[in-house]
């Protein structure tokens, strides 16, 4: 049995006074046990809320790390060793917008996954195709792509420390949502193409869906047999919101 995820990423959102704000919104949830419920917040807030969420039965993540694992000349950089030294237990890499603003290149995300598991971080490997991919027919071929990369360079049981989330692109921050249905086919192929390697692995893989999830579409989303949860971009900055997306992943 698969434990469901809900994992809020908070971009670059939030300032000192928001973020404790939100930190005392999610002090009040009742988050269901059986749900695994992480939070990204950006990396000079990280301190503010490993410390504001003490009590509460939630990870903290991080956005992105560096390509080495320990210290070094990078600047600008934060690493891994570093995340976990600060609280961290999970890190989103591969984040769409990293690859197609920021300029991540599949090669960079290979490198920070393997950074993220050295330093005993799970990394939260983010596919997902654009509209343009979609209309052209390519979603589970550019899926099974940046899925590919990953399990080439460093082998498929690097899955079993990991997690996946498909998030089309074209469903972010737009309001769009994959329907079910199509989320379900790609989680499926994505499941499929890791049991083609290791079935063991495959059944174990947590694959959470990104794209607009809100508590309106997060049931019927989550009850699809492999969808193992969600990673929540815009409402997951609200704390009522989010606590109910949580909710929805516990039943
Ligand atoms: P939205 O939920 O705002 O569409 O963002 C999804 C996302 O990119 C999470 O990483």
């Amino acid at each position: 049995m698969r434990r469901s995820m809900v994992a809020g990423n908070w971009k670059m959102h939030g300032t000192r006074a928001s973020v404790a704000e939100l930190i005392d919104g999610l002090n009040r949830q009742a988050l269901p046990a059986g749900v695994e419920v992480a939070v990204f917040p950006v990396s000079i807030h990280l301190a503010q809320v490993v410390e504001g969420l003490k009590g509460v039965a939630l990870s903290v993540g991080a956005q992105d790390c560096a390509i080495e694992a320990g210290q070094g000349a990078l600047t600008g950089e934060v690493s891994s060793e570093q995340l976990r030294d600060a609280g961290c237990k999970l890190v989103l890499v591969g984040h769409s917008e990293r690859r197609l603003i920021l300029g991540d290149s599949e090669e960079q995300v290979v490198r920070k996954f393997a950074a993220a598991q050295a330093a005993g971080l799970i990394p939260v490997l983010c596919v997902g195709e654009t509209l343009e991919q979609r209309e052209a027919g390519e979603t589970l071929a550019v899926v099974a792509r940046l899925l590919d990369s990953v399990i080439d360079a460093l082998g498929v049981a690097v899955l079993s420390a990991a997690v996946v989330a498909y998030e089309p692109v074209w469903a972010i921050g737009t309001g769009l949502t994959a329907s079910p249905q199509q989320a379900q086919d790609v989680h499926a192929a994505i499941r499929a193409r890791v049991a083609a390697k290791d079935a063991e692995v495959a059944g174990g893989l947590r694959i959470l869906y990104g794209g607009s999830v809100k508590a309106a579409n997060a049931a019927e989303l989550f009850g699809m047999p492999d969808i193992d949860g969600g990673l929540v971009g815009g409402a997951s900055l609200n704390a009522d919101e989010f606590g109910a997306i949580c909710r929805a992943a516990g039943n």
